[in-house]
């Protein structure tokens, strides 16, 4: 009897999704005769059953298109939003599951994803999951999708601002997605020619970033480039943060409070920590500064040729390992292969960039200030 698939997409969207869809969509059924349904707007289109049959010809024309078919949510199975209260809806989803006789569900999306799949792994149902973030952030795979594109983004971004900082002769600090790491900063920041670059995993000092546009400008470069990760953090915040997690712990019912009202204050500034950067490089350096969000821009629009590629081949991977009845994994991409990774080794871990890792080797060789003060 030819197997029965159900596809959702979860969590952020990014450029690569209905690629993906489409590789495992059409290999599935031109491949392996299988039927495919779709789920939508994520695990809350699963819980409430909306979903649509989808055909090759559902499957044409999508390989370049940005965004997700089928729609997407941040909703999780066992704390999802239903009329104002916070309820498990689990069952009904393996009520659903059993319904349409899945022989399996393909969840394709990032870390948050991945914890939900292995939820419904926990719960019998055979999961699999594709490897999708613009922010790289998954173990076990050597890239994500959207990724790429993501980058390729940020880079043109950072390439048009040179133009403008130069006449200017400003400091333009431009951010960068990446949630709590910073391979696209890292990424298009080096791929563009940034002049500072600052993620998350290197807590940085105002006054060290001033410097180094100071002596850019003493040099005779009279404009910075400033790429900053939208979790980048000064080494003042980090180390309060770091402080207030560990308080958090604490049996003093006092202590913990204090802790958790210090971490949503950092939180809550940490929407405004980019143009507190800009103001304090202006005081410090007698220089203009202007900011760039790039924001959701990152995730719109059609997807890289790397991207396309990327999601075609785990996808059509995806069919294959279902058809062979693998389930419970994460199809990632290792060494040029797709192979499948137990999912309790994906989820609940985040890929952050790794402190020598060749691409911060590489920054430190060209001289680009990282913010950190080399004395320390
Ligand atoms: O995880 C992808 C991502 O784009 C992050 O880089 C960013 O922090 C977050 O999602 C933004 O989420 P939302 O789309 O819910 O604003």
């Amino acid at each position: 009897m030819s197997k029965q698939i159900g596809i959702l997409t979860a969590g952020g969207d990014s450029p690569g999704l209905n690629a993906a869809m489409r590789g495992l969509g059409k290999a599935a059924i031109r491949t392996h005769g299988m039927t495919v349904i779709g789920f939508r707007d994520g695990f809350r289109g699963l819980m409430q059953n909306r979903f649509i049959r989808l055909e090759s010809s559902e499957l044409s024309g999508i390989l370049t298109t940005g965004g997700t078919l089928l729609g997407t949510s941040r909703d999780k199975p066992h704390k999802m939003d239903v009329g104002g209260k916070t309820l498990d809806m689990t069952d009904l989803m393996l009520e659903n599951i059993a319904a349409h006789q899945l022989d399996a569900l393909v969840c394709i999306g990032g870390g948050g994803t991945a914890k939900n799949a292995m939820h419904l792994a926990e719960k019998g149902v055979p999961v699999l999951t594709l490897p999708k973030t613009i922010d790289n952030d998954l173990v076990h795979t050597d890239t994500t999708l959207g990724f790429d594109t993501a980058m390729g983004i940020a880079t043109e971004a950072i390439d048009r601002l040179h133009s403008t900082a130069h006449s200017h002769h400003r400091i333009v600090v431009v951010e960068v997605m990446g949630h709590n790491t910073g391979w696209i900063a890292l990424g298009a920041g080096l791929a563009g020619g940034g002049d500072v670059i600052l993620i998350p995993e290197i807590p940085y000092q105002t006054h060290v970033i001033a410097d180094a546009v100071l002596e850019r400008r003493a040099s005779g470069s009279s404009f910075s480039i400033v790429v900053i990760s939208e979790g980048a953090v000064s080494q003042e915040i980090a180390a309060a943060r770091d402080r207030a997690k560990i308080e958090k712990k604490s049996e003093d019912s006092d202590v913990k409070a204090k802790a958790k009202e210090t971490l949503s204050r950092i939180e809550e500034d940490s929407e405004s920590h980019t143009a507190t950067l800009s103001k304090d490089l202006e005081a410090r350096t007698g220089l203009e500064s202007r900011v760039t969000i790039l924001g959701h821009v990152q995730r719109g629009g059609t997807p890289s040729p790397a991207d396309r590629l990327l999601a075609t081949r785990l996808g059509t991977a995806c069919a294959d390992f279902i058809a062979a009845g693998e389930s419970g994994v994460m199809v990632a991409m290792q060494n040029g292969e797709c192979v499948p990774v137990p999912l309790d080794q994906v989820a609940g871990n985040r890929k952050t960039v790794p402190l020598d890792h060749p691409w911060l080797l590489t920054a430190r060789n060209l001289k680009i200030s990282l913010g950190e003060d080399q004395a320390t």
